[in-house]
């Protein structure tokens, strides 16, 4: 691009071309006839979350690149990033425990078989963190063949084994990096690793709290799943088994047990 041709663009751009403000504002389509009160925020809640889906999964990539290169630096600028993502998502779904039962309820209905759990980022979340258990595969095949953005993930290799690789090529196994007295790069790399999986987790306790709160324990969603019931059993779902495995190898056991 030549100087002229930037300077152009600079005059062109306004805050609201530059952010598409008229489509973006444009894209809030209430269903229920008379329009409820609460269906904008619903509607804006799942959008915002969707958008925050997009730039994790572009951070996963960097994640990948990073471990790929063996860049510890890189890779845990790029958790920390995550994880502050992920607490976005999780503290947003607040805005909606302001929506009580009874007014859900009034525009339930309009959703029809709409669900979250026909979200091809959040899957594609958890195929690019590890999950490849015949649960999980189970609940994407349910709606057809995987996205592409799923299948792509699937394709690759867990963040586990990833980071795994990460350790070979520094030549560390993961029980030298929790023996160290002092903690490492690589120790704390680990650690941002652990708090992602555990920042995700906060965000499925907080959905299924969220799902009890709004339609009850009891109740199957509009995904035709089981609802809260469905939802509580993901919470203990892992990304990083190993580095929990390490915890109960080195510390589960009394002193001198070791
Ligand atoms: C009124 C608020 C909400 C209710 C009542 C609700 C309800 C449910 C229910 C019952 C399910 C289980 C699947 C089904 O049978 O439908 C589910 C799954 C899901 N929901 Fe929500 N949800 C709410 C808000 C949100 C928000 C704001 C998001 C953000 C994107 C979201 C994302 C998801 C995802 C990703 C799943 C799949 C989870 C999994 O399979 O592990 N939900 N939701």
């Amino acid at each position: 691009m030549t100087p002229r041709t930037v300077r152009h663009k600079e005059e062109a751009a306004s805050y609201g071309s530059y952010l598409a403000l008229d489509e973006l504002l444009a894209l809030q389509r209430p269903l229920s006839e008379p329009e409820h009160p609460d269906e904008l925020l619903f509607i804006v809640v799942h959008q915002a979350s969707e958008l925050w889906f997009k730039v994790i999964l572009h951070e996963l990539d960097a994640l990948v690149t990073a471990f790929d290169a063996a860049d510890v630096a890189a890779a845990m600028m790029v958790a920390k990033r995550l994880n502050a993502l992920v607490r976005i998502v999780a503290d947003q779904l607040s805005a909606l425990d302001t929506l009580p039962p009874q007014r859900f309820a009034q525009f339930r209905g309009y959703l029809g078989s709409s669900s979250g759990s026909q979200s091809a980022q959040f899957r594609a979340i958890e195929a690019a963190s590890g999950l490849r258990d015949p649960h999980f595969l189970q609940a994407i095949a349910e709606h057809g063949p995987p996205p592409a953005v799923v299948q792509r993930w699937l394709e690759r290799p867990t963040l586990q084994s990833l980071f795994e690789r990460l350790l070979e090529k520094s030549g560390r196994t993961i029980e030298q990096v929790y023996g160290d007295s002092a903690p490492s790069e690589l120790f704390l790399l680990a650690e941002e690793l652990l708090e992602y999986e555990q920042g995700f987790a906060r965000w499925r306790f907080l959905h299924v709290q969220l799902v009890e709160r709004i339609i009850g324990p009891g109740t199957t969603g509009t995904g035709g799943t089981l609802g809260a019931r469905y939802l509580a059993r993901t919470v203990s779902q892992r990304f990083f088994p190993v580095l929990w495995d390490v915890r109960s190898r080195f510390f589960g056991a009394p002193p001198g047990a070791r």
